[in-house]
């Protein structure tokens, strides 16, 4: 039977398709983003009937995780990579996907597993060149330059390595769509495709993904319904500093991150990542609060800055940078009737280092250095502060202090400020004096002393 031709229309912001070309795309209002894709199609064989088997009888392959040998990578990852599971390593252009996935590449194949890595972006030359500068001579791991996608396939099943790279998704194809690389329709094929072949071969492939300006995966939201996996590299312009992060993980955690540092060798994992994180805090300056913050099954410290300008007419501006808007304003609110009235003056609050802290046990920290800057008077150097604060302005309990107090003895910090409710978890730690607090008002006595 002669393959079936079709023409549709594909919107590629947000891949919603249409028989008929239109200006202005219903379902995400993009304009202008409708381009025609023809497809051919075998056609599909029904589907057979009574093909559920009882979930009793579904055979469970617990197979073990494949390590990369790579800490900072495999934590990320949940314990390493599941046979048969895509990972999508996103992240802007220059940031270090190839870097990364090249250095994975090597802990793996110098640990004997064979690795395919497909550049359709690059030259197989340009690929050497990186290498090199990476000090990789493994013979187990293979280039592919080619950017059609069943032949990246069919040297993948030829081989049968421990790991597929293809770098990257926007730039393979599948020559059955008349479709450039890159757009929406051409990005789903060409991941199915190799999806598939993951599944079919329980081999786990690692696709290179472009993230847009606005932050977002170029090509279609489904590219992430499609992988097992999202994990992003993200960092500063003007900074060698990267966060590995899991934004979707269909086998672990996506709390979990790494930091890394881009060095002439390479992406290094940064061993001590509090340390790196108050490397620039300066001692003894109103504004500055030290907080213990969780990252998925760690601790790290991190410094908040907070700015209170002089009172403005009209409505005072309040910016968050890293911290939750909505929470630097309930925390303003809560103040405003314990002792530190900041209604009528300019306030802004950040986390500085790049990392961000969400979460409520920030609170404190938020408001002490709130109280500093307000005030002009630093908090002492070796104290920190966790602890949500709630609407009456009560001190709340927060998961997992004792990790938060080792952190910080590590670092050695003397002074933990935190909610009662957690004061016997300090219990343990001689070298840390422990000064539990239950009101803000009391906590703003406390620091004011
Ligand atoms: P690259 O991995 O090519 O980024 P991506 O694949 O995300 O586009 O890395 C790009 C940058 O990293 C480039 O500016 C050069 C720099 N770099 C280093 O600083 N050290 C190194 O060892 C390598 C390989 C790259
Ligand atoms: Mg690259």
């Amino acid at each position: 039977m002669r393959p079936k031709l079709t023409t549709v229309f594909v919107c590629q912001a947000c891949g919603a398709g249409s028989p008929k070309w239109l200006g202005r795309c219903p379902d995400c209002g993009e304009w202008n983003s409708y381009v025609e894709e023809v497809r051919s199609r075998e056609p599909q064989p029904a589907a057979a009937p009574l093909a559920a088997s009882p979930l009793t009888e579904v055979a469970v392959s617990d197979a073990p995780r494949i390590a990369t040998r790579m800490p900072g990578v495999d934590r990320v990852l949940g314990g390493g990579l599941v046979p048969g599971s895509v990972v999508l390593l996103g992240g802007e252009p220059g940031i270090g996907k190839s870097t990364l996935l090249l250095q994975v590449a090597r802990s793996l194949s110098a640990a004997g597993g064979d690795v395919l890595y497909a550049t359709a972006e690059e030259s197989a030359a340009q690929i050497r060149i990186r290498a090199d500068r990476l000090g990789i001579r493994e013979e187990r791991l293979a280039v592919l330059a080619e950017t059609d996608v069943a032949r990246v396939v069919a040297e993948a099943e030829a081989r049968n390595p421990a790991l597929v790279i293809v770098d990257s998704i926007q730039a393979v194809r599948e020559p059955g769509l008349a479709s450039q690389a890159g757009t929406v329709s051409q990005v789903r094929e060409c991941a199915a495709a190799l999806v598939r072949y993951a599944k079919g071969k329980a081999v786990p492939v690692a696709l290179i993904g472009h993230v847009t300006k606005d932050g977002t995966l170029a090509g279609p939201k489904s590219l992430e319904h499609l992988v097992d996996a999202v994990v992003s590299v993200e960092g500063e312009r003007g900074s060698a500093r990267r966060v590995l992060r899991a934004a979707k993980n269909r086998f672990g955690s996506v709390d979990e991150i790494s930091l890394w540092e881009m060095t002439g060798e390479g992406l290094v994992e940064i061993a001590n990542p509090s340390a790196a994180l108050l490397a620039e805090r300066r001692r003894g300056l109103p504004g500055s609060a030290v907080t213990a913050a969780r990252e998925g099954s760690r601790s790290l410290l991190m410094e908040i800055q907070a700015l209170v300008g002089p009172s403005s007419a009209g409505s005072p501006r309040r910016v968050a940078i890293g911290i939750d808007a909505g929470r630097l304003s309930l925390l303003l609110a809560v103040l405003e009737g314990s002792g530190l009235p900041l209604s009528a003056r300019e306030v802004f609050a950040s986390c500085a280092g790049g990392l961000e802290a969400r979460e409520p046990a920030a609170d404190l920290a938020i408001v002490a250095a709130l109280w500093s800057s307000a005030h002009g008077r630093p908090l002492p150097a070796d104290a920190i502060f966790f602890g949500e604060i709630g609407l009456l302005g009560e001190i709340r309990t927060v998961p997992a202090a004792a990790s938060r107090l080792r952190e910080a003895a590590a670092l050695g910090f003397a002074t933990v400020y935190l909610p009662a409710g957690n004061a016997s978890e300090a219990s343990g730690f001689t070298d840390v004096s422990a000064r539990p607090v239950t009101r803000i008002a009391e906590f703003l006595q406390a620091i004011g002393a």
